[in-house]
């Protein structure tokens, strides 16, 4: 099949709530093309359930969001990125609201608020329990209708263009690293296109599909991060993984249900198997404490009674608000014979966010030239070594304005760059069984549940890191051989996002926020 070669001013790979809205603003600067490596929808942000955060009424303040977040965060978060994303939330949601998403209004006209672990104040802007398509439906419907915008959705961003494929040597040493674009596969024709950009912005979200059990729709492999991992770009804080207390327990489900925590904002109490509470004995904020401890503080119980999963008990609180606020979650609880006014609600942790990332400055750009990232893909400094619920939209809105600004005026001093070879797949024929790579993804996936999970230790830690190499080694030889396919590209990438949570877990010398290692002492937080 015959690969093309196409120039766009802006390049974005990943079509979520950040893609989507950096496209928005640098559409009226020049041409923009954006990638999807499924339908443009099928992103972790039209999952999204619980909300948005943001300071709207007394009395809730920037103050106290700030200082949410930097608890949760565990000492981690860079305080001035916290300050500017909490100040810049207000008017972030007003854009998204003249962009067409609906927030829940009550009956005196004021937003409807959630509350969530870790938020001293009811500050939670959401849409019934489906916030996150809601968003994307009215982006996505912006989008489409832009006529300095293309989408192609079945593209995979293989690889980024740097110098690496002009033929210079670069390593992690080189200064001056840039990005001119990408390799990506079109799935439809098989071909791999070139696709060359002034900017380029990865937008690919998260990695839960390194795990057994995630929150995450299958498009989360890490992809981004890989990329720039792979073209010597800085990756930072993958040992922060955080898993959510409460999806809903259903062998065999892939992705894990959500059971958004503002259902615990409104009441909801976690019970054991046997129907007592134990959260108290944890934290004195009990089933609203940040996640890490309420997931820690499942894990612990589950593993003391041998159970798989915890409840949630919601028959105490009023039906008709509940199926009001949650209809989705009644409804799926309902197909599995699940009433709410009747039955508790089995709940297990699912891994569900990354907080590390690609390392990017407060303007979004990453440690190589052109390249910038947003959404979950990216580190800012915002989450620390615990991401603050509902903190995860807000950062994906702001980050894009700021990168788009700065991306608009990266575009006028860059010029397209020439030479660029064409993928080289020479001497590469189809696997000869699919098994090779779907089951290297298994052990992956089980690898990094048995041993770098919610609670780790050095010799799991070591553990994982031998299994792992073995893998790495049959996939890269594989990949040496093959034509490209998504499933050895996603294969590849989630073992180099399983290196990477590793690698960065084995450095932390201590218990931090979501890194638990019952090697290192916990360092109690002053609020505990
Ligand atoms: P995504 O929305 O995940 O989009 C990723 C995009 O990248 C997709 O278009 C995908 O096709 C594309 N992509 C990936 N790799 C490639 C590749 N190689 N080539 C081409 N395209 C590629 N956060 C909150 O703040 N509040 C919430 O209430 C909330 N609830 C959540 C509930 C669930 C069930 C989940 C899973 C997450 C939730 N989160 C929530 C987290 C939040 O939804 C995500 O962090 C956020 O939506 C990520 O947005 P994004 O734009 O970075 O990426
Ligand atoms: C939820 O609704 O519980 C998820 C919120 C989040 O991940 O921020």
């Amino acid at each position: 099949m015959n690969s093309m070669e196409r120039h766009f001013d802006f390049l974005i790979i990943g079509s979520g709530v950040a893609g989507l809205s950096f496209a928005l603003k640098v559409a009226e600067h020049g041409s923009v093309c954006i990638i999807s490596k499924t339908k443009l929808e099928e992103t972790n942000t039209s999952y999204a359930q619980g909300g948005i955060a943001a300071v709207t009424y007394a009395p809730d303040s920037y103050a106290k969001h700030i200082e949410d977040t930097m608890i949760a965060g565990d000492g981690i978060c860079n305080r001035d990125v916290v300050e500017m994303v909490v100040r810049e939330a207000p008017e972030r949601i007003q854009e998204l609201v003249s962009w067409g998403a609906q927030f829940d209004i009550k009956e005196d006209g004021k937003f409807d608020l959630n509350r969530e672990g870790g938020h001293s104040e009811h500050r939670v802007l959401h849409h019934k329990d489906n916030t996150g398509f809601e968003i994307q439906r009215a982006l996505t419907q912006r989008v489409k209708n832009h006529p300095n915008i293309q989408t192609l959705d079945y593209h995979f961003g293989i690889e980024l263009i740097t110098q690496h494929h002009l033929g210079m040597q670069v390593t992690r040493r080189t200064p001056d690293i840039a990005c001119y674009g990408a390799y990506v596969l079109n799935m439809r024709t098989n071909a791999v296109d070139t696709i060359l950009s002034k900017v380029t912005y990865l937008a690919t979200g998260g990695s839960g599909n390194i795990y057994q059990t995630t929150t995450n729709p299958l498009i989360s492999t890490g992809d981004g991060p890989a990329m720039v991992y792979r073209a010597k770009g800085a990756v930072e804080h993958m040992e922060f993984v955080q898993f959510h207390p409460t999806s809903l327990y259903n062998t065999g489900e892939r992705p894990s249900f959500l059971i958004t925590e503002a259902m615990r904002g409104f009441g909801a109490i976690l019970k054991t198997r046997d129907g007592i509470e134990f959260m108290h004995r944890y934290d004195k904020r009990e089933s609203l404490a940040p996640r890490d401890i309420v997931a820690r503080a499942i894990d612990s119980e589950m593993k003391a009674s041998g159970s798989d999963f915890v409840y949630l008990d919601c028959r105490h609180l009023d039906s008709e608000k509940l199926a009001t606020h949650f209809p989705n979650i009644v409804d799926k609880c309902r197909s599995l014979g699940i009433e709410l006014d009747r039955d508790m609600i089995p709940v297990v942790p699912a891994a569900h966010y990354f907080c590390g990332g690609i390392k990017v400055d407060t303007n979004g750009l990453s440690s190589i030239a052109h390249l910038f990232a947003g959404g979950e893909c990216a580190s800012t400094g915002l989450h620390g070594a615990n991401r603050l619920a509902s903190n995860s939209l807000l950062e994906a809105v702001v980050f894009s304005h700021r990168s788009a600004i700065k991306a608009i005026e990266t575009k006028s001093l860059v010029r397209f760059t020439q030479g660029v070879p064409d993928w080289n797949d020479s001497g590469t024929s189809n696997p000869e069984e699919m098994v090779l790579i779907t089951q290297n993804m298994k052990e992956l996936q089980q690898i990094m549940s048995y041993y770098v999970g919610i609670v780790r230790s050095n010799l799991r830690l070591k553990r994982a890191f031998d299994r792992l190499e073995i893998l790495y080694r049959e996939t890269e030889d594989l990949y040496k051989k093959s034509t490209l396919s998504q499933q050895l590209c996603e294969l590849r990438n989630a073992i180099t996002i399983g290196y990477l949570v590793i690698v960065q877990a084995k450095e932390r010398k201590e218990s931090r926020g979501l890194h638990f290692s019952i090697d290192y002492k916990k360092k109690h937080r002053e609020y505990n």
